[in-house]
C-alpha cells in the first residue's frame, strides 16, 4: 500500500483552491508519479465565514499546521512579503518541507530561506511563469551551461496590454480596462504594469542562473505605463515589436539585470509571444538558445507547478534551493546600472522652430551619442512637433545625462521618454 504524505496549505484563494482541486481530481496520476498519496490535511485562511469551493478541514490558526507532526509539507499561498517570510521560516524551523508561489517574498528573502533550510527541501517552481517549468530548466536541465543571456516576457497582464495596443490600436487605459474585465489584471494592477512583478521573477531566475543575490532596488525596473501610439508606430516603421522584457546578460564576471519595455526585432521568437502568454529565451554556452512558452499565471497553471514540487519532494529528488553549492562557483557580480549598454529610442515633444534640432544634436554629440534613425511627426499641439529617434549603442550613464540636459531646453514641452532597443 502507498504511504500518505500530509500537506498543509496556507492560503486557499485562487491558487490554493486549484491546488486542492487538482490533487483531488487528478489523484491517481499524481500518486502514481509521486509514489505516495498526497492528502491535504488542513487549509488555513483568514476569514472562516467566506464561502469556499473546497472540501477540506479549514482553520484560521496557522499554528495548527506547525504543531501537527503529521504534516510533512507546508504550502504557502497567501501572498505578501514579511508575514509570508515569517511563516516560511517557521515551517522550515519546524522541519517541514516548504513550497511557495510567492515571488514578491522570494525577491527579498530567497537567500535567507536557503540559509535556514539547509537540507530541508524548498520548492518554488510556481513563483515564476506558473505553467512553464523554467526553475527546473535552469536548476537541472541546463546545469552544464554557463547562462550567457536570458530574455523573458515574465508578466502576462502587461503582455496582454501591449498586444492590444499594437494589434488593435487601443490606448493604454482601454487595454488595461479590457485586461481587468477579462480577469487578467488585478483590481490593483500596479505591480504588473510598473514592471515590479516581472522584476521579482527576474531576480529569482538570476539567482538560479548566476548565483546573484540582488534585490529589486538594485536593478533597473521600468513599466509600460508611458508607452503611446507614437512609440508603437516608430517601432513598426523600423521592424520592431515592443515587449516588457526581463533581461539578464553575462559579460566576463559581471551580470546585468533589467526589466523595461524593449523594442525587439519582430522576427525574434520572443516577439511572437502574444496576449497573456509568457515566453523565455535562455542561451547556454553549450546548448545554445532554448525557448520556453506557456501560461504565466492563473489558478490551474500555477497549481500545476506547485504540485510538480510536491511530487519532486516526495520522490526525494529536490536539490539545493537556488541550485548552487556555496563553493567553488566563480563569483559573479551585478553590473552597475550606469554601465549597462544599449541602443535607445527617444521620444520628444518640442516647439517647432528653427534651431531646436541643432540644440538637441549638440547635447547628444557632447555625450558621445550618435543617431541611427529619425522621424519627425506633426503634433496635435499647436506649433509643436514630435521628434522620435533611435541611437547607436551607448551607456545608461550617457543617456541619463543627455535626457537631463535636453529636459532643460526651453523648447522641450514634455518629459522625454526612452525605450531601450535590443538588436541582438
Ligand atoms: N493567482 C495567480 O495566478 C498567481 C500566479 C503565480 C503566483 N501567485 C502567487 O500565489 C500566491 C497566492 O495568490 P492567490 O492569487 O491565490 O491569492 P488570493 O486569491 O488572494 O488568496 C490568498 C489566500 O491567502 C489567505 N491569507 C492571506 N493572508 C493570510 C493570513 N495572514 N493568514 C492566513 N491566510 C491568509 C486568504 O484568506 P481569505 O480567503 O480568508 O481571504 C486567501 O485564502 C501569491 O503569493 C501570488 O503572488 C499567484
Amino acid at each position: 500500500m502507498m504511504k500518505n504524505i500530509n500537506i498543509g496549505v496556507i492560503g486557499v484563494g485562487v491558487v490554493g483552491t486549484s491546488v486542492i482541486k487538482i490533487l483531488q481530481e487528478n489523484k491517481e496520476i499524481i500518486s502514481a508519479r509521486a509514489g505516495a498519496n498526497v492528502v491535504v490535511k488542513k487549509g488555513v485562511i483568514r476569514n472562516l465565514s467566506k464561502a469556499r469551493d473546497v472540501n477540506i478541514p479549514l482553520s484560521d490558526n496557522i499554528d495548527e499546521i506547525f504543531k501537527d507532526d503529521e504534516i510533512d509539507i507546508v504550502i504557502e499561498l497567501m501572498g505578501g512579503v514579511e508575514e509570508a517570510y515569517e511563516i516560511a521560516k517557521k515551517a522550515l524551523q519546524n522541519k517541514k518541507a516548504l513550497i511557495t508561489a510567492n515571488k514578491a517574498m522570494l525577491a527579498y528573502h530567497r537567500y535567507d530561506l536557503q540559509k535556514i533550510a539547509k537540507d530541508i527541501p524548498i520548492g518554488f517552481e510556481a513563483s515564476v511563469c506558473g505553467g512553464i517549468p523554467i526553475i527546473k530548466a535552469l536548476k537541472d536541465g541546463l546545469g552544464a551551461n554557463h547562462i550567457l543571456a536570458l530574455k523573458g516576457i515574465l508578466n502576462g497582464t502587461s503582455n496582454y496590454i501591449l498586444t492590444q495596443m499594437i494589434q488593435e490600436n487601443q490606448d493604454f487605459n482601454d487595454a488595461l480596462s479590457q485586461a481587468q474585465k477579462l480577469g487578467y489584471a488585478e483590481a490593483d494592477p500596479s505591480l504588473d504594469i510598473n514592471g515590479i512583478d516581472a522584476g521579482h521573477k527576474l531576480l529569482i531566475l538570476a539567482s538560479l542562473a548566476y548565483g546573484i543575490d540582488a534585490k529589486p532596488q538594485d536593478i533597473i525596473i521600468e513599466g509600460i505605463e508611458s508607452i503611446n501610439s507614437d512609440d508603437i508606430e516608430f517601432a513598426n516603421e523600423f521592424g520592431y515589436s515592443i515587449k516588457l522584457l526581463g533581461i539578464a546578460k553575462k559579460e566576463g564576471n559581471e551580470v546585468e539585470l533589467r526589466v523595461h519595455p524593449t523594442m525587439i526585432n519582430k522576427n525574434q521568437m520572443i516577439a511572437k509571444v502574444e496576449g497573456v502568454m509568457n515566453g523565455i529565451s535562455v542561451i547556454g554556452d553549450r546548448v545554445g538558445e532554448t525557448l520556453y512558452y506557456g501560461a504565466g499565471a492563473g489558478g490551474d497553471a500555477t497549481a500545476s507547478a506547485v504540485i510538480s514540487d510536491i511530487i519532486e519532494i516526495i520522490r526525494g529528488k529536490s536539490s539545493l534551493m537556488l541550485g548552487f553549492e556555496n563553493s567553488p562557483h566563480t563569483p559573479l557580480s551585478l553590473k552597475s546600472k550606469d554601465s549597462i549598454k544599449s541602443h535607445y529610442y527617444i521620444r520628444l515633444l518640442a516647439i517647432d522652430k528653427p534651431g531646436v534640432l541643432a540644440q538637441i544634436a549638440s547635447i547628444m554629440s557632447k555625450n558621445n551619442i550618435s543617431i541611427s534613425a529619425f522621424l519627425q511627426k506633426e503634433s496635435k499641439q499647436k506649433n509643436s512637433a514630435k521628434i522620435l529617434f533611435a541611437t547607436h549603442v551607448t551607456t545608461e550613464y550617457a543617456i541619463k545625462n543627455t535626457i537631463t540636459e535636453i529636459k532643460k531646453l526651453d523648447s522641450i514641452l514634455q518629459e522625454p521618454y526612452i525605450i531601450r532597443i535590443e538588436d541582438e
